[in-house]
């Protein structure tokens, strides 16, 4: 039975940690850091949002996957029930079942907030959301990790351990921006705004990071603790409906993941240095006043 701690990626997850930590950290020296920090983090999270509906939609196509003991081989195909465990990470990215909108309009309900806390005009939002190099060739490896072929076995499953990463990372992420960005500020300035400028949608009102804290907070586990499970359990269902050893299937997935950590390492060490200089900028023009 293959488990998360197979794959030895798993080991960098410290280092990841340090690495979305310090961005953390960075990005609440300013109320406009804040906001273009989300900023970035809502589009990286936007890609992965409908690629895991993709990734479950070529493994569903996919006729590569058999139960050996079926009664009869023409009704052997389990392609779907592969391609369910994968979906479950993406149900609720396009309706949450509470709220009743996608994470994607509750993301950018915190983005509104966010950007009239730093009380910036729609041109200045304009100027921040303005990509930058780096963030075009990280939204390719996100879009390539996802990647796969329906009659590649290999492929499919390299993007299934891109997809475990992305979820096992995803809820100490949350945890992270959570604890740095929203809890210790809880009794700040931000904390104050965000408690009086809720957000309401069909589902009912909440507080503007509830995007960030329904995938998890540094008290609670969230949803993706579940994804990442129900991820785990696609390569053991490919183990089950494949001719693949189980080695095999963890050496492919292992690829992916490595993959998933380097993307991430990227895409925050990046960021980090796209707000330091921000920030260095704005104290030489203070400075020079
Ligand atoms: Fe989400
Ligand atoms: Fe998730």
């Amino acid at each position: 039975m293959i488990s998360s701690e197979n794959l030895k990626s798993i080991d960098e997850l410290d280092v990841i940690d340090m690495v979305m930590q310090n961005t953390c950290e960075i990005a609440v020296l300013s109320p406009t850091a804040t906001y273009q920090f989300m900023l970035r983090f809502v589009y990286y999270c936007r890609s992965y949002s409908f690629l895991v509906a993709r990734l479950a939609a070529v493994i569903g196509s996919s006729s590569l996957f058999r139960d050996p003991f079926a009664p009869f081989s023409h009704h052997a195909e389990r392609s779907m029930d592969v391609a369910a465990s994968v979906l479950k990470a993406g149900i609720e990215e396009f309706r949450d079942p509470k709220i009743r909108v996608s994470h994607r309009t509750m993301s950018y309900g915190l983005l509104d907030r966010l950007a009239e806390y730093a009380g910036l005009s729609e041109m200045e939002t304009q100027r921040i959301a303005q990509s930058q190099n780096w963030f075009h060739v990280i939204l390719q490896k996100v879009e390539e990790g996802y990647s796969a072929n329906p009659q590649n076995l290999s492929s499919m499953v390299k993007a299934m351990g891109f997809h475990v990463g992305a979820e096992t990372v995803g809820a100490r992420e949350s945890a992270i921006i959570h604890r740095v960005i929203f809890s210790q500020q809880k009794d700040k300035e931000l904390g104050q705004f965000l408690r009086q400028h809720k957000l309401t949608f069909d589902g009912g009102q909440i507080s503007p990071n509830y995007w960030v804290a329904v995938h998890g907070t540094e008290y609670s586990i969230g949803v993706e603790a579940d994804h990442a499970e129900d991820a785990v359990k696609a390569l053991n269902q490919v183990v089950q409906y494949t001719q693949a050893t189980e080695s095999q299937v963890i050496a492919w997935a292992d690829e992916g993941f490595s993959h998933f950590n380097q993307t991430q390492l990227v895409f925050f060490q990046s960021l980090y240095t796209e707000l330091q200089s921000k920030l260095q900028l704005r104290n030489t023009l203070t400075v020079m006043k």
